[in-house]
């Protein structure tokens, strides 16, 4: 098995540095808008026959070091009674705002509520039998709550941020339920056959270091504690939290993702070498012509360094517009720079 990924989430040494990308399985790809014109978002979150159809489509496009599942992170939220529409962005139909609302939140299992996330693993597991390894994932509590109480993404989430001053209790209370979401939304993907998780706090850095460090960061480091028995390697991506950077190496997952605005040598020294780093190159580099987005891929992998615990991504999720020989370009810089240290 190209087992590069998962060496290098455990800082382990590599005869190449191990790539993919966040979003690869998405709109950027001509053969998933197809797929998309013939089925709602949804639908094809719940087949899994089409959500592993979706995950493969990169892996057979370009040599990536790693496929991840076809989801959603919003999906565990049925569990709690929420109506989601995607349309593309998502939307929930009755926003959490009031401790009332939260105090009477009674989850069912995620098991019972996502099988199909599950189901889709395995299969993936199945068609891919070695090439790469399967990548499941969540959204961290801090992220999922602040969904949950905006209704839809916003920027700044304000709800969150107002339910944090108004009842800081319940929204602990919140984050307590979530966290045990999370850990049983990924104990279900690790379960099937997840061989690494990653875990997305989209929305972490809102927050001031304080409140991170109240909020976001105990419900994360619970979660991931729940995990710790399955020996199975955590990624934790945080995009715009350069100002709590060392908290977010704390969470206990091995990997932190870094976005484009932190320099990778920057963060390899914040974390001091305790966690393996993914990332970071810019997503909109990829909308310059190959010969750019190659010499950037290379500033990235420099600042990388020669030390193992590094995974090649973007610094966050692929854009739409993105061309595919960009993509092309990235992967050909990757395959140029041989490892070191191998
Ligand atoms: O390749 C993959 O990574 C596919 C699996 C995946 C999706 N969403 C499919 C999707 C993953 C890992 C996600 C994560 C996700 N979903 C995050 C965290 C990542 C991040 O970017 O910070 C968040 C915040 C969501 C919530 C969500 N789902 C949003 C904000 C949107 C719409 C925004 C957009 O990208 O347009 C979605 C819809 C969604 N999820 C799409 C896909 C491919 C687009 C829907 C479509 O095909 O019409």
């Amino acid at each position: 098995m190209n087992d590069r990924f998962l060496r290098a989430c455990r800082r382990e040494s590599v005869d190449r540095t191990p790539l993919w990308i966040m979003r690869q399985a998405g709109r950027y790809l001509p053969e998933y808008r197809e797929l998309r014109a013939r089925v709602d978002f949804l639908t094809l979150c719940r087949t899994p026959e089409l959500a592993v159809e979706a995950s493969l489509m990169p892996i057979r496009r370009f040599d990536l070091d790693a496929a991840i599942v076809f989801s959603d992170i919003l999906l565990p939220l049925e569990s709690l009674g929420c109506e989601l529409s995607f349309d593309p962005s998502p939307r929930i139909a009755r926003p959490l705002r009031s401790s009332e609302e939260i105090a009477a939140l009674r989850p069912r299992p995620v098991a019972e509520v996502v099988p199909y996330v599950g189901d889709a693993v395995a299969l993936l597991r199945r068609e891919l039998s070695g090439r790469v390894p399967v990548i499941g994932f969540s959204g961290a509590p801090f992220t999922l709550a602040a969904y949950l109480t905006e209704g839809h993404g916003h920027d700044g989430f304000p709800a969150i941020r107002a339910l944090r001053a108004a009842d800081p209790a319940a929204l602990g209370t919140l984050l307590d339920t979530l966290s045990v979401m999370v850990t049983e939304h990924l104990e279900l993907q690790i379960a099937a056959g997840a061989q690494a998780v990653q875990i997305f706090d989209s929305w972490a850095g809102i927050l001031s270091p304080a409140d991170f460090a109240a909020f976001a960061l105990p419900a994360v480091r619970r979660a991931i504690r729940g995990l710790r028995r399955y020996h199975v390697p955590v990624i934790y991506f945080a995009p715009a939290a350069g100002h709590v950077l060392e908290l977010a190496a704390t969470t206990g997952a091995d990997v932190l993702g870094v976005c484009w605005r932190t320099p990778l040598d920057a963060a390899r020294r914040l974390t001091g070498g305790r966690v393996a780093l993914q990332g970071n190159l810019d997503p909109a580099a990829l909308l310059a012509p190959p010969a750019r987005v190659r010499e950037r891929a290379l500033a990235v992998l420099d600042e990388a360094g020669d030390e193992p615990g590094h995974i090649m991504n973007l610094g966050h999720g692929i854009l739409p517009g993105t061309p595919v020989a960009s993509v092309e370009a990235l992967v050909a810089a990757v395959a140029e720079r041989e490892r070191r240290t191998a």
